[in-house]
């Protein structure tokens, strides 16, 4: 008995694989089981954009603490995927990357940021697209290229947002993706997903449209996101413009989902969009979605309140949400077959491009020429390489409390086993506070489960092992 716990908690807290990479397949993100992958996710930028400040040496994934504690509350809430908009390359990821590795959650990632010559200047691209620019976004890859819990990277954000940048940035986008892949190809150990988030503007469509058209892999998009803030309040289907969403992007022959959705004109939000967003009408050409945001920010659209001490305290919104994700059907949206999507990417022709679109929209795809071919060939020089690490701690320092303002007692992360994501688990996690760290009050199953599950395995492989050790 002794031995046996002895080994099961060196294996567990030795568990640096949780999941493995994702892949795109036509329309679907899948995972190496083949099972699709739909995006159960957050935004994840504690500070705010105003809060990155490269001289500080800190970003949203250098401090274990402030990771453990975010990965324990998250992995409760039951989403795999965050969004982090704004990272520093030169900072040491690894510990936080491995953190959320561990609990089944992927990371999508900003490449740029909002400090001067680290985006692209949205009116007067070519002043902005400079080697200065291309060694940032490498720098990004190369710190961040070495996890296998990276979902993918974002080129842009919201670059084009209206007439004048329509009708300049397009070709742009499609350029910097190429020089994302074409990066990855030489300096990355797996192909790493690349895309783009869009404004909900009249380019929604033609954007969409001209990123994922023709032949030319490489600057094509993996992945389009959309930051759309239409479901507000006790919304419905039809009064939300949700049924007019799925009626434009129906065809996609690239992964689709919300890059950030969530909108706060009700407050709290009853996040009815969730059940929209994951039933039947809309996993067809969907693949979920980031809710905007954990962190409570001045712009009022947080989950959870940050303390100045570091201590967190969930707040309606979170419960709300919690529940919500409690009822999505996971066998639905795990189903390959629920999906659509075509696997042709169509040909870029300005009657597809343009469809009933009449302002000015750049539909070129004669792109720009890298202006960095030196860091292509030989690297961005960042060496800071990102890895996976052993996880051994998995008790925050700070405290967590509900919305009703319990501390939540021995709140930690669940180490879950290779190749899971995290999923919703059933419970309230507000009114199960206190109590045995999260499993009590589970009706489905969850991750608490399937741990449980793979923890017996574990220790039958390490006895049998033992057995022909001896022999
Ligand atoms: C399309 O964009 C490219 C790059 O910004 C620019 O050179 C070209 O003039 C634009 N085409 C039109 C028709 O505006
Ligand atoms: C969607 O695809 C179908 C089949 O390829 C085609 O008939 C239809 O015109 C497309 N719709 C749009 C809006 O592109
Ligand atoms: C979860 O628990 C809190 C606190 O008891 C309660 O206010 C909230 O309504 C519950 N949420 C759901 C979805 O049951
Ligand atoms: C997947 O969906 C298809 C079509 O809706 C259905 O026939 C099949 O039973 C589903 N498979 C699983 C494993 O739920
Ligand atoms: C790459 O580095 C090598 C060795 O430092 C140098 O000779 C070569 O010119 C560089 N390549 C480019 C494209 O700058």
């Amino acid at each position: 008995m002794k031995l046996q716990s002895f080994v099961l908690a060196a294996l567990l807290a030795g568990s640096a694989s949780a999941v493995r990479p994702l892949t795109v397949s036509g329309g679907n993100f899948v995972n190496s089981a083949g099972d699709r992958f739909v995006i159960v996710g957050l935004a994840y930028q504690p500070g705010g954009a105003s809060g990155y400040d490269p001289a500080s040496g800190k970003d949203p994934l250098s401090d274990p603490d402030i990771c453990l504690r975010d990965a324990a509350v998250m992995q409760r809430l039951g989403i795999n995927t965050v969004r982090v908009y704004n990272v520093n390359p030169d900072v040491n990821h690894d510990m936080c990357m491995s953190i959320f590795n561990s609990v089944g959650i992927y990371v999508a990632l900003d490449v740029n940021s909002p400090l001067a010559g680290d985006s692209i200047n949205r009116h007067d691209p070519g002043s902005s697209y400079n080697e200065g620019y291309i060694k940032r976004i490498y720098s990004v890859v190369d710190a961040f290229k070495g996890y296998p819990n990276l979902l993918g990277f974002f080129a842009g954000n919201e670059v084009v947002n209206d007439v004048p940048s329509a009708s300049v940035v397009p070709p742009y986008i499609r350029s910097i993706q190429r020089d994302l892949k074409n990066y990855i190809a030489k300096h990355a150990s797996r192909t790493i997903p690349v895309g783009y988030s869009a404004a909900d503007d009249p380019t929604r469509r033609p954007m969409w449209a001209y990123l994922s058209c023709g032949d030319d892999a490489d600057s094509r998009s993996d992945f389009y996101g959309l930051n759309s803030y239409q479901w507000c309040g006790d919304s419905t289907w039809e009064s939300s413009g949700y049924q007019g969403l799925v009626d434009t992007f129906k065809n996609t022959s690239i992964p689709l989902f919300f890059s950030e959705f969530g909108c706060n004109k009700i407050s709290p939000r009853p996040f009815g969009e969730i059940a929209a967003l994951y039933g039947e009408r809309m996993i067809s050409s969907w693949s979920g979605g980031l809710v905007y945001e954990y962190s409570q920010e001045t712009s009022n659209y947080g989950l959870v309140q940050i303390d100045s001490n570091g201590d967190a305290r969930l707040l309606k919104d979170f419960d709300n949400l919690q529940g919500q994700y409690n009822n999505i059907n996971l066998n639905l949206i795990k189903n390959k077959s629920s999906s659509t999507t075509s696997a042709n990417h169509p040909k870029c022709e300005d009657t597809f491009i343009l469809l009933g679109h009449s302002d000015t929209f750049n539909t070129s795809t004669t792109l720009l020429p890298n202006p960095a071919t030196d860091l292509l060939e030989n690297g961005s020089g960042n060496t800071n390489v990102g890895k996976l690490v052993s996880v051994t701690q998995t008790k925050t320092p700070h405290k967590v409390f509900t919305s009703t303002g319990v501390q939540i007692d021995g709140i930690e992360i669940k180490m879950l086993k290779d190749d899971e994501s995290n999923t919703p688990s059933g419970e309230n996690t507000s009114s199960a506070a206190g109590g045995s760290g999260g499993s009590s009050g589970n009706k489905k199953k969850g991750a608490a489960e399937g741990l449980r599950v793979s923890a017996v395995l574990v220790v039958g492989v390490t006895v049998v092992v033992g057995f022909w050790g001896l022999v």
